[in-house]
C-alpha cells in the first residue's frame, strides 16, 4: 500500500506543480499590461506562432484557460507583455481602434441647443456638410471643397457643442478622438492610430473626423529631446501626411478644435490642408440672451426674474458660464425645496460663478 501511495503522489505531482505554475502566470499576468497581436499559426495544442504589432514572429506558449476552440490563425489576440504568451482572445469583427473613436448613438446636442453663433453654424454647414451631401455643387464650379475647419476661440464658446451637433445632424460616419488619447491612451501607437482613424474614416465614408483639443498634438515642432516629445511630433507629422494624403474630393471631412490656436503649428493650418478657421467668440448680449433663453426653458422660474439684468451685465461670460449660472441657481432652489427658481438665486449664482472664474483657478492652470 505504502508502495502504491508513493507511486500515486509521483504520479500526480508534475500536474500539482504545472497548474501551481500556470497560477502563477497568472497571477504575474493580472495587473500587468498586455499587447495585442496576430495569431499566425497553430503549432501544437499549446504552442502557436504569434505576430505583434512591431513585426517580428514569435513561438509562444498559449495559457491553458484560452479557449483553443475559438483560436484559428488571423484572429486578433491578446498577450502577455513580456513572454508574449497567448492569454486571451479578441472577437474577430471588433476593430478595438474602431470602437473606440466611432460615435454610435448621435449626441443628444442639435443646432438649435446653440444660442447665436449663425454664422459659424453656416460655415460650417458649408465647408463640411454641403461637400459630403452635394459634391457636385462644387465641381459645378470647379473649385476644391476645404478638407476640414479648425473651430478655435476662448474656453466655454461652443466648440465642442457644435461639432456635437454636426455629428447629431448628419448621416455621415462621424469619428472623434481627443488629442490627447492620440498620445496617451495607446502609448506609442499615436502614428499608427493617425493611420488607423484615417483609414477607417475612409472605408466608413462619407465620413467626419473630428480631433477636439488638437493642440495636445500639433503644438509647434521642435527640438524634440524625450521620448515623449518625439512620440507627440511623430503623430503631429503622420497626421500632416494622412491630410496631405487624401484627396479632398474624397469623402472625409476633418474637425479640428482648440482653444490656443497660436500654439499650432503652421503647417498644420497652411492653405491645402485645413485652412479654414472658425472662430468662437464670447457672446455678444443678443447671444446670451438667447444661450439664457436656452439653459432656462426647462426650469420653472418664479415672476421675479429677470435674466436682462444678467444679459446685459459688462462682465465677461462664456456660454460655459451661462449654463453654469443657470445649474447653479437650480440647485439653490432645490437645495431649500423650493419648486420654483427665483432672481435672488441667479444673483448668487452668477456670484458664485464669477467669483470661481477670478480666483478658483490658481494661476496657469488650463481648463
Ligand atoms: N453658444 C452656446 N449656446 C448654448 N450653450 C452654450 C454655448 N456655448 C457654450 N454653451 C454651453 O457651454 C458648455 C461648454 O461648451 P463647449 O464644451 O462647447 O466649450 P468649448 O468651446 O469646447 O470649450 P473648451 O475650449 O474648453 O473645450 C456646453 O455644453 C453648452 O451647454
Ligand atoms: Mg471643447
Amino acid at each position: 500500500m505504502e508502495e502504491e501511495f508513493v507511486a500515486n503522489q509521483e504520479r500526480l505531482k508534475p500536474q500539482e506543480e504545472k497548474s501551481e505554475e500556470d497560477r502563477s502566470k497568472v497571477d504575474d499576468i493580472r495587473g500587468s499590461p498586455m499587447s495585442v497581436g496576430n495569431l499566425e499559426e497553430m503549432i501544437d495544442e499549446n504552442h502557436a506562432i504569434v505576430s505583434s504589432s512591431i513585426g517580428p514572429e514569435y513561438y509562444v506558449g498559449i495559457m491553458s484557460f484560452v479557449d483553443k476552440d475559438q483560436l484559428e490563425p488571423g484572429c486578433a489576440i491578446l498577450m502577455h507583455n513580456k513572454v508574449l504568451s497567448v492569454v486571451g482572445l479578441l472577437q474577430d469583427d471588433v476593430d478595438p481602434m474602431v470602437s473606440v473613436m466611432k460615435v454610435e448613438k448621435a449626441p443628444l446636442e442639435s443646432y438649435a441647443d446653440i444660442g447665436g453663433l449663425d454664422a459659424q453654424i453656416q460655415e460650417i454647414k458649408e465647408a463640411v456638410e454641403l461637400p459630403l451631401t452635394h459634391p457636385e455643387l462644387y465641381e459645378d464650379i470647379g473649385i476644391k471643397p476645404p478638407k476640414g475647419v479648425i473651430l478655435y476661440g476662448e474656453p466655454g464658446t461652443g466648440k465642442t457643442l457644435l461639432a456635437k451637433a454636426v455629428a447629431n445632424s448628419t448621416s455621415a460616419t462621424f469619428l472623434r478622438v481627443v488629442g490627447s488619447e492620440l498620445i496617451q491612451k495607446y502609448l506609442g501607437d499615436g502614428p499608427k492610430l493617425v493611420r488607423e482613424l484615417f483609414r477607417v474614416a475612409d472605408d466608413l465614408s462619407p465620413s467626419i473626423v473630428f480631433i477636439d483639443e488638437i493642440d495636445a498634438v500639433g503644438t509647434k515642432r521642435y527640438d524634440a529631446h524625450s521620448g515623449g516629445e518625439r512620440e507627440i511630433q511623430r503623430t503631429m507629422l503622420e497626421l500632416l501626411n494622412q491630410l496631405d494624403g487624401f484627396d479632398s474630393r474624397g469623402d472625409v471631412k476633418v474637425i479640428l478644435a482648440t482653444n490656443k490656436i497660436e500654439s499650432l503649428d503652421p503647417a498644420l493650418l497652411r492653405p491645402g490642408r485645413i485652412d479654414r478657421k472658425i472662430e468662437f467668440p464670447l457672446p455678444d448680449i443678443k447671444t446670451r440672451r438667447r444661450i439664457f433663453q436656452i439653459h432656462t426653458s426647462r426650469m420653472t422660474l418664479s415672476d421675479d426674474v429677470n435674466l436682462e439684468e444678467f444679459v446685459m451685465t459688462k462682465d465677461e461670460f462664456s456660454g460655459a458660464d451661462i449654463k453654469a449660472i443657470c445649474t447653479e441657481a437650480g440647485l439653490l432652489a432645490l437645495r431649500e425645496r423650493r419648486m420654483k427658481v427665483t432672481h435672488p438665486d441667479f444673483k448668487k449664482a452668477k456670484d458664485k460663478v464669477m467669483f470661481k472664474k477670478k480666483e478658483g483657478v490658481p494661476e496657469g492652470l488650463y481648463m
